[in-house]
Order: C-alpha cells, then sequence, then structure tokens
C-alpha cells in the first residue's frame, strides 16, 4: 500500500510534483490556454472584480497567503487572506465586485464551509479550491478549480498542499489576463512556467541525502524560528507549522523584517533560525536579517537557491534548491521544510501520519 514507504506522509510528499502537475494540466489546453469550464463565473464578471478575498485553515490558509503574492503580481487585484474562523466574525464588507476563494483540501472544514457560505449570501462571487470532487464546499462555491492530488491520508498536507498554489497560481494568470494585465502571450508563457515547475519539483525532492548530510546535529534542537520576506514569508509559517504538528517543538515563523521589532530578544545559542533566501530584490535585506541573528548566537541554517554564495560565510548549513522563476519559488522552497519536519518527528520517534491531538478534518468551530 505504502510503495515502500514507512508512512503515507512520506509517500504523499514524494508524490507532489505529480499533485502538483496534474492540477495545472487540468486548468490548461496543451497550447497553454485557460481552461475554467468548472469556475462557471462569467468573464466579464471576472474582469469587473476589484478585489479578491482568500479564505482557509492552516496548511491552505498558507496556500492562500502564497496566492495573494501571485495575484496581487499577475493579475493587479487588491487580495485580501485570513483564516476562515477570523474571516467570517469580521463582518466583512463584501459586494458583487469581490471574489472570495475559499481552499480547503478536504472541502470538509466547517469553519471555511461556514465563512463562504455567509459570502455567497453577501452577494459575492465565490470559487472553491478542494482536493475533494463534490465535497460540502465545492457544492456551496459559485465555481471550482479542482486539485488533484489524489487522496491525502497523512494528517499533516504536504502534495496538496503544492497543488493549491498551482491553483492558485492559474487563477493569478488567468485573471491577469481577463484584466489585460497580461498580454495572452504573456499568460501563455507564465503558464508554461508554471507547468514546467513540477520537473523542479521533481529534481528539489532528488535532493534529500544531500540536505541530511549535516542536518543530523539539528534534529534533536527544541526551538526554532523560520524567517522570509514577501512570497516566503508564507513559506515560513508553513515550515512552522509542519515542525508544530509533526515534532511538537515550538518553532515561530516571523517575517525577516519583524524579528528586530520583538522576538530577537528570544535568539540564543539554543535556537536555530531557518532562513529562506528568495533569489530576487530582498535577497541583500534578508542576508542583513541573517547577520543580525548570527549576531545573537543562533544556529542558521539557510535555504537557498543554487549558485548563491550569499549565505556560504553566514550559515551553519545551506541547504540547496533549483533556481526559478522568483514568483515560483515558494513550490520549491517548501520542500525542505517538509523533510525536514518529517525527519523531526522520526528522530523522536512520533507518528508521522497521525500527529497527537489532530483530525485531518476539522468539522467543529
Ligand atoms: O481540509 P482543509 O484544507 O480545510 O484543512 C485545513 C487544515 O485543517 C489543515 O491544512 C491542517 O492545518 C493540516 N493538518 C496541516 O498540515
Amino acid at each position: 500500500v505504502l510503495d515502500g514507504y514507512a508512512s503515507f506522509y512520506e509517500m504523499e510528499l514524494q508524490q507532489s510534483p505529480s499533485a502538483f502537475y496534474d492540477t495545472v494540466a487540468a486548468l490548461m489546453t496543451t497550447d497553454h490556454q485557460a481552461v475554467v469550464d468548472q469556475l462557471s463565473i462569467d468573464p466579464y464578471e471576472l474582469q469587473r472584480i476589484r478585489k479578491v478575498v482568500i479564505i482557509g485553515c492552516g496548511t491552505s490558509y498558507h496556500a492562500g497567503l502564497v496566492g495573494r503574492y501571485l495575484i496581487e503580481h499577475l493579475a493587479r487585484i487588491p487580495v485580501e487572506v485570513d483564516v476562515a474562523s477570523e474571516y467570517r466574525y469580521r463582518d466583512p464588507i463584501l459586494d458583487a465586485d469581490t471574489l472570495v476563494v475559499g481552499i480547503s483540501q478536504s472541502g470538509e472544514s466547517l469553519e471555511t464551509i461556514t465563512a463562504l457560505r455567509e459570502c455567497v449570501a453577501s452577494g459575492a462571487r465565490t470559487i472553491a479550491i478542494t482536493n475533494v470532487i463534490g465535497s460540502q464546499l465545492s457544492r456551496v462555491a459559485d465555481g471550482v478549480l479542482y486539485t488533484r492530488a489524489g487522496p491525502e491520508i497523512s494528517v499533516a498536507s504536504t502534495k496538496t498542499h503544492l497543488a493549491q498554489v498551482g491553483a492558485l497560481g492559474m487563477l493569478a494568470i488567468y485573471l491577469g489576463e481577463l484584466k489585460g494585465v497580461l498580454y495572452p502571450d504573456e499568460a501563455s508563457r507564465r503558464r508554461q512556467e508554471l507547468i514546467a515547475m513540477a520537473e523542479l519539483l521533481r529534481a528539489t525532492l532528488d535532493r534529500q541525502s544531500q540536505w541530511r548530510a549535516g542536518i543530523g546535529d539539528y534534529l534533536s534542537r527544541e526551538h526554532f524560528f523560520f524567517i522570509g520576506r514577501n512570497l516566503l514569508y508564507p513559506v515560513a509559517m508553513e515550515g512552522a507549522l509542519k515542525m508544530k504538528e509533526l515534532s511538537y517543538i515550538a518553532a515561530e515563523a516571523y517575517p525577516a523584517g519583524e524579528l528586530k521589532h520583538g522576538p530577537i530578544a528570544m535568539l540564543d545559542e539554543q535556537a536555530v533560525v531557518v532562513a529562506l533566501l528568495g533569489d530576487d530584490r530582498l535577497h541583500e535585506k534578508m542576508l542583513g536579517n541573517i547577520e543580525e541573528v548570527r549576531a545573537r548566537g543562533a544556529t542558521i541554517l539557510a535555504v537557498a537557491t543554487d549558485g548563491d554564495a550569499g549565505p556560504d560565510e553566514l550559515a551553519d548549513i545551506v541547504l540547496r534548491v533549483p533556481k526559478s522563476e522568483a514568483l515560483w519559488s515558494p513550490l520549491l522552497m517548501v520542500l525542505p521544510l517538509q523533510v525536514m519536519a518529517g525527519w523531526m518527528a522520526q528522530a523522536r520517534g512520533y507518528d508521522l501520519d497521525k500527529p497527537r491531538n489532530l483530525a485531518k478534518t476539522v468539522t467543529v468551530e
């Protein structure tokens, strides 16, 4: 059943490239045009959208946070993202020019369903991004973008997160095209870029033995910080969540620039700071943040792209991922974090598939 893997977590993580590929491929034609027949929202209505709201819980929420950057960058529409259980009680301001995207792997998280239902009642246009055909969320929303990750058994999500980001990328490109921000040839180039990421996901996962060398020393540590900037900040949040839920240790995520506004006081020789270093305009700033952390004696575990010498002198260990278009880098950077969280749980003898106190689907509020 487990295809030679010791847990569903490891097996499903390994299935991420195909989960991502199948999701993205189903949303485009072979000549890279959008396939949106399940959106059920008139393109003219979507053209009118002036605000996008994304809601979800846990890992799905983190995918939404990545989606914010994608939609704002590619479609130039302002995006709000909130956890579903909070959004509903904010007395949200919605109208027919707002598009609400509810993200849920299971399509059965009660908070996401109830929040989206209220958005429908307020007259907003709604889309569900879910992995389960016919799930409640898919029925509440006007339209659906399905992720095609196959069943995910492990409580901790892995492949569905990649598929969600893939679906959000496709939505961002489509909205960009409708809004006239992307010319049709640019939109089709972006789609090609996105689907080509599946290969890079595979190449990234092939590096696990490289990452493992040297990381053993840190697996027993108890206090982790994850830092990133811009679209790598949500990746830091997801890395911290994976570590918390699988290893039950303190792991916190911060936007790197925010550390000096308080949390840096907690840093000492006991702390490990996982720094996500993108190949982007914030690279230098991020290096500055890593230096601040280093000065406090913390261990630095950098995740960086191939050929980036920036962290060589500063970090205790550097996990490498392939170079990619910076916009799609969250897809690659999250993989070593998911893998590392699994190793940490294994080193502690914990069940990777059924972490304590958690249910795969949360149907209470
Ligand atoms: O099925 P959903 O995507 O709605 O579930 C949302 C969260 O409960 C879920 O992502 C949770 O955070 C996972 N255990 C994370 O690994």
